[in-house]
């Protein structure tokens, strides 16, 4: 599904040629055909035989921490679609196995390009909400019957948590700061599969700030991000907000930004009118901006955006969901920081 995207986007980007594609699927062979590529059944025989500056790993997650080791150990730059790895384990091994080489790992959280996302960051770290005190989020969406044809996504790491749930947990680090604490409780009472189809998410950021998100693939519902933003055209558009930022002062919606105020000074009556503000939004193109990214990186241009170490802390968070659901009980994230952008 994403390979596809990721080579039509290479193909098209002048700042760089796709060579070729690995894939065991035979019908991938006509992929890179379509887009003058050569193809390979095995990743392997690709590293050994192409001189290459940069791979996309686009596999099953399970795959990305050893096909990523096999990249370092060839000296290949490289984006690893996310969740970085399916454990902390396998993708501090890999973030370790990168630094060691110099080798470039950028998580494929993509939301990180958005503008948008930029200029929520700006709007809640510059106090323009006042102290941020609570946050609410929503990915809810059904997904079609087909997308459980592929075998691994109906096994623990195919459902929504590491699927979905990762991109916001990524989206709310970097605009609020680290989580510090995770409850969860998740459910899939729907399908049926031994993966989950739905979860309701407690946070707690490093500011005191409080957060909750409730997560489906098991629902019609037009609050998500790829429907808000229109991102992913495999997901109709909505246009509406799927993450609300609640501060001593105002409040913003995202990701249509907007900002709540009342006339006035907060502190002495809540019956004084709202002022509703628009931000405008950037062009929205966060793949296209991704890859760009990944080119200046490689070429010493500009650092990364998110690098292994910053996506293994949104994978860390991540996993604490289903330790907290499994546990019962308040989990904080395994801490893997170095300093980053997200701090
Ligand atoms: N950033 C995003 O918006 C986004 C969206 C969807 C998926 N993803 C991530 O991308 C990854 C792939 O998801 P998908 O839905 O595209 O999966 P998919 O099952 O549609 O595609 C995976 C491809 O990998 C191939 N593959 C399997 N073993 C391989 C190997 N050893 N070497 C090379 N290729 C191999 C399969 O044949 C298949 O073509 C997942 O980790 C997922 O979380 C990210």
């Amino acid at each position: 599904m994403i390979g596809r995207l990721h080579a039509g986007l290479a193909a098209a980007e002048p700042a760089c040629r796709l060579v070729a594609i690995a894939d065991p699927e035979p019908g991938t062979a006509n992929l890179a055909r379509e887009f003058g590529a050569t193809w390979y059944d095995d990743h392997e025989r690709l590293l050994a035989d192409e001189p290459l500056d940069g791979v996309i790993l686009a596999v099953p997650t399970r795959l990305h921490a050893p096909i990523g080791l096999a990249c370092a150990s060839a000296g290949v730059h490289m984006i690893v679609e996310k969740p970085l790895a399916d454990s902390v384990v396998a993708g501090l091994e890999l973030v370790e196995a990168a630094e060691a080489t110099g080798v470039h790992v950028l998580v494929g959280h993509h939301r990180r390009y958005d503008p948008a996302v930029e200029d929520a960051r700006a709007i809640v770290r510059s106090g323009g909400l006042g102290r941020l005190v609570l946050v609410s989020a929503i990915w809810a969406a059904r997904k079609p019957d087909d997308y459980w044809t592929v075998d691994w996504r109906r096994s623990p790491g195919g459902g929504p948590v590491l699927i979905n749930l990762i991109h916001d947990i990524d989206c709310l680090r970097y605009i609020c700061g680290e989580i510090v604490e995770v409850q969860a409780v998740t459910s899939h009472a729907i399908r049926g599969f031994e993966v989950e189809d739905s979860a309701a998410i407690l946070l707690r950021f490093e500011g005191g700030a409080l957060g909750t998100v409730a997560i489906s693939d098991a629902v019609v519902s037009p609050w998500n991000w790829e429907a808000g933003t229109n991102d992913n055209r495999v997901v109709a558009w909505s246009g509406q907000n799927s993450y609300h930022f609640m501060g001593t002062s105002g409040s913003l919606e995202f990701p249509n930004l907007v900002t709540w105020h009342q006339a006035g000074d907060p502190a002495t009556g809540w019956g004084r009118p709202f002022v509703a503000t628009p931000h405008g939004l950037g062009p929205r193109s966060a793949h296209a901006a991704q890859l760009r990214h990944f080119v200046a990186v490689i070429r010493g241009d500009e650092q990364p955006t998110i690098d292994g170490r910053d996506g293994l802390a949104t994978l860390a968070a991540t996993m604490a969901v289903h330790e907290a659901a499994t546990t019962g009980r308040p989990v904080p994230p395994v801490d893997v920081r170095r300093p980053s952008r997200t701090g």
